[in-house]
């Protein structure tokens, strides 16, 4: 089958077209016939090398980790009900850049049939992350809400979730007018730049849902109310300043919480609901699957550099 690897880390040129013997799915695995995978934030970070401290990838690495398709074989202790279906799966840390790949049975959520394949790698991974990391956050109905990397795919979804649920404000930073506009079609109320800049809540924000981290970071701690949360989702910025914890007990007598928040500890029962729900919402038109644009697999590249050119609003899609 044909198959993106990571042949270099660093800049977008390592990945490589090549071919690999199909793959065979293990006890309680699965083989997906992949029609669409998601590329977005995560693929560039493992890409770089920034993540090789935390997670083992070697070269020969093939990225991506959310894929939509039909699946064409079981493995052990699978029930064979599943072939045929049309399905979401979570690859892992990889695998998905590829004609054939191979998923947890406990990492599938089936497809409602008029949803495209593009649009359930657009909203899935991308739409939980922004489920948990407000539930995460504690928020409430009636709460503000500011997401931080609002243009991205986690961002688009926090945004259309946030005031789908009731969010008395949702204020985004993104980096251009424009991006700020599409947001406020998706549900933003207030848009700042990427620094803070502009015209948010007077009273400040319940919940930061934070996308960067990064230098920034502190700045916007100042801005939560009494009692408020701050949840760290993504790093796209790097790490925070060491200065951060200082400057977060300097807001003592505030009573503020920061949290980082990863997937990896929802229970796999949660995320199967939460998907299967948004799904629905999406094929009922209640949510955007936001695809700026799908490209053929073999433009892998293309697609990392348009990401690393911060090009992509919402979420890019490769079809082998
Ligand atoms: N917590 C989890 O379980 C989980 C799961 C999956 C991914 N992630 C992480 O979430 C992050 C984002 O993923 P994604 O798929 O949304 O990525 P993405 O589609 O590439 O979007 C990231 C967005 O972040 C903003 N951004 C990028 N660089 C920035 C900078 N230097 N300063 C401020 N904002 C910046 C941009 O938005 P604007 O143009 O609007 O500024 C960009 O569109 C990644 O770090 C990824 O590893 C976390």
């Amino acid at each position: 089958m044909k198959a993106i690897v990571i042949r270099t880390y660093g800049g977008p040129e390592g990945l490589a077209l090549v071919e690999l013997p199909d793959p065979v799915p293990g006890a309680g695995q699965v083989l997906i016939g992949v029609e669409a995978v998601g590329v977005g934030g995560f693929d560039t970070l493992i890409r770089s090398g920034a993540l090789a401290a935390y997670r083992a990838t070697g070269t020969g690495h093939v990225p991506g980790s959310e894929v939509a398709g039909t699946v064409t074989a079981v493995g052990d202790g699978v029930e064979g009900a599943w072939l045929g279906r049309r399905v979401w799966g979570f690859t892992g840390i990889g695998g998905g850049c590829a004609e054939q790949a191979v998923v947890p049975v406990d990492e599938l959520t089936l497809l409602p049939g008029d949803l495209s394949a593009a649009d359930a790698v657009t909203v899935g991974g991308s739409g939980a992350v922004g489920h948990f990391g407000l539930a995460h956050a504690r928020f409430a109905p009636g709460e503000s809400v500011l997401v931080r990397g609002a243009g991205g795919g986690i961002g688009v979804m926090t945004v259309q979730l946030a005031a789908r649920a009731g969010a008395s404000a949702v204020a985004v930073t993104t980096s251009s007018p424009e991006r700020g506009e599409r947001l406020r079609e998706l549900g933003a109320t207030h848009v700042l730049d990427r620094s803070g800049t502009g015209d948010g809540p007077p009273d400040g924000y319940d919940v930061v849902v934070d996308i960067a981290a990064g230098d920034a970071l502190p700045e916007f701690l100042d801005r939560l109310r009494p009692s408020g949360r701050m949840v760290v989702v993504g790093i796209m910025a790097g790490p925070p300043p060491v200065e951060f914890g200082a400057r977060m007990l300097a807001a003592f007598e505030r009573s503020l919480s920061f949290a980082t928040f990863s997937m990896d500890s929802v229970p796999g029962a949660d995320r199967r609901a939460v998907r299967a729900e948004q799904f629905a919402a999406a094929s009922r038109g209640e949510l955007r699957a936001v695809v700026q644009e799908v490209l053929p697999l073999q433009e892998a590249v293309s697609a990392h550099r348009k990401l690393a050119a911060g090009e992509v609003f919402g979420r890019l899609v490769l079809t082998p």
